[in-house]
């Protein structure tokens, strides 16, 4: 892949040109964010960026520019998610297949404090293309990455969901080497498109902090009725395990948690994912 073949074939709601037909609601924040305000130098970057993640691993959500993404803000708890981390001690929250972790640079920049913030996913290519895209360093961005596979025990271990008193010590995020030393201490998990990565039985996160209000959001394929579904990016098809929103429900409300310990809100919208106009569950499961 070149950098000048992409944007021209792909009809994305996401790309902060002015150039194109639909232009991105979040320009000003990229514009901002990155500190470049020229459409041409900002089209330039996000395309050497794009080409370089490429690299990285050649994924539909880079070819069709999902790494810029923002669809956490536009979720009905997004306000409330800002209030955890300005007001909440310490209030940590974990960006999961964060990708480039633009949605938790979104969240940063909407007052969540960065250095509360760990963005995690499994290529630490990715992770160091945020700094890229971002044009920031550890020294300027005070927000923690950590690279691994959550389905290694040595990254997360299955375990059932803290219960209680937070556990003690409190985490040092700067030398967090793995996620299970965040376990019962995220207040906020952000799983977009993530979940979709995995089939049914291997949806499980159990790093929430167990103080009320604490929440896990996300967003994915989705159905009316659970169970698997054709999907294509790049002309290739592919199957998804996709959840209803009742099935979504019954999944944290009485297996992942007890009956009753959470709050379970799940929607179907019609949105634009990988390039594809489709269903999409857009949830949030929230602590009793
Ligand atoms: C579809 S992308 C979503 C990225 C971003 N959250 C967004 O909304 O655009 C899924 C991300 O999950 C990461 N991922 C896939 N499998 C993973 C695993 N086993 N452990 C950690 N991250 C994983 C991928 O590297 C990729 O960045």
């Amino acid at each position: 892949m070149t950098s000048v073949d992409v944007p021209e074939q792909v009809s994305s709601d996401y790309i902060p040109f002015a150039d194109k037909a639909k232009h991105s609601p979040d320009a000003a924040f990229f514009k901002t964010a990155i500190g470049i305000d020229n459409d041409d130098e900002l089209k330039a970057h996000i395309l050497s960026v794009q080409e370089k993640a490429w690299k990285v691993a050649p994924w539909g959500c880079i070819y069709v520019f999902g790494f810029l993404r923002i669809s956490i803000v536009h979720r009905p708890e997004y306000q409330e998610i800002i209030k955890i981390g300005r007001e909440r001690q310490n209030a940590i929250l974990l960006d999961i297949g964060c990708c480039l972790a633009t949605e938790s640079r979104r969240v940063a920049a909407d007052g969540f404090p960065a250095h509360n913030i760990v963005a995690s996913d499994l290529k630490q290519g990715y992770l160091d293309l945020s700094h890229v895209l971002f044009r920031t360093s550890k020294e300027t961005y005070p927000g923690h990455f950590i690279a691994g596979d959550v389905f290694d025990p040595e990254m997360l271990t299955i375990a059932p969901p803290a219960r209680g008193p937070v556990p003690e010590p409190l985490p040092d995020l700067s030398r967090l080497m793995t996620l299970n030393s965040l376990r019962g201490h995220c207040s906020v998990i952000n799983a977009s498109a993530f979940f979709s990565c995995f089939s049914e039985e291997q949806q499980l996160l159990r790093l929430l902090s167990p103080v009320p209000g604490s929440l896990i959001t996300g967003i994915q394929p989705g159905a009316t009725v659970k169970g698997t579904r054709p999907h294509s990016c790049l002309g290739v098809g592919y199957d998804i395990f996709c959840h209803s929103p009742e099935s979504w429900t019954e999944l944290w409300d009485g297996t992942v948690f007890a009956k009753g310990e959470v709050r379970v809100i799940a929607r179907l919208k019609e949105a634009s994912f990988l390039g594809n106009v489709i269903q999409v569950l857009e949830w949030c499961v929230t602590r009793l």
